[in-house]
């Protein structure tokens, strides 16, 4: 019996889709749980939490939808039909909380505000699993479906069709761990041609915390050091 053999993972430069599902699971699972003892005055802060995520993990499900997935299935792999009927079940319960956000911020009562945690419950469960069961299922064919050049063209193919969305590196640094932040940008270090790569580490310095860039100035000092006035923007910050 090979069932309970782990799923086989991405190697190739496309191993950067694990990062992003890493960031989708961290904000939902800290949506709930800010969700379940929330305060009025807390309300704007995860307002602008969700809608965050609420863009990113549209964003992320449309790529799969409308680029990885077909590549996938034109090099004869499948792609479990569920998994593109998750993403639109995803929606609707974002489209849920989202409105009960809104409602919450109009009334302000305590009725609205509790209204937020079972939806913001459901939808961490229902968007763990789904990432859970696309790992298993799509992500597992890829590094027998495409090269490593192939898994890079594919990447910038990506990066070339989405809008600029500055706000996108940030709001993943933030959400990764230190060893995976490093891990992913050590990734994008081999994928990305100069001129992206400084792009990427620019945008993460503008755009996260002290604490987050100070990590990623220890794990990786050669490409902090990439980022023009690194050390002088970021001394009169933390200052
Ligand atoms: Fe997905
Ligand atoms: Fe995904």
């Amino acid at each position: 019996m090979t069932a309970s053999r782990p799923a086989h993972r991405i190697t190739g430069p496309l191993r950067t889709w694990y990062d992003m599902h890493e960031a989708l699971s961290h904000e939902v699972t800290a949506l709930a749980e800010m969700s379940a003892h929330l305060a009025a005055g807390e309300l704007g802060e995860f307002a602008q939490r969700f809608s965050y995520f609420d863009q990113e993990l549209r964003t992320h499900s449309e790529v799969e939808d409308g680029i990885i997935f077909p590549a996938i299935a034109q090099r004869g792999g499948a792609i479990a039909p569920e998994l593109v009927a998750e993403h639109q079940e995803e929606q609707l319960r974002v489209y849920a909380l989202g409105t009960a956000i809104l409602h919450a911020k109009a009334t302000r009562d305590g009725r609205s505000l509790s209204a937020l945690a079972p939806l913001s419950g459901a939808l961490r469960d229902s968007l763990r699993n789904h990432l859970q069961l696309e790992e298993a299922e799509a992500l597992s064919q890829v590094d027998d479906l495409f090269t490593t050049d192939e898994q890079a063209e594919l990447l910038r193919a990506i990066m070339s069709s989405l809008p600029a969305d500055p706000h996108l590196q940030p709001w993943v640094a933030a959400a990764l761990t230190p060893e995976h932040l490093e891990a992913r940008l050590r990734n994008m270090a081999a994928s990305l041609n100069h001129t992206a790569l400084v792009g990427v580490l620019t945008q993460i310095h503008d755009g996260v915390d002290v604490a987050t860039w100070a990590a990623v100035r220890s794990r990786v000092p050669d490409l902090a050091a990439l980022v023009a006035g690194d050390m002088t923007n970021r001394g009169n910050r933390a200052g």
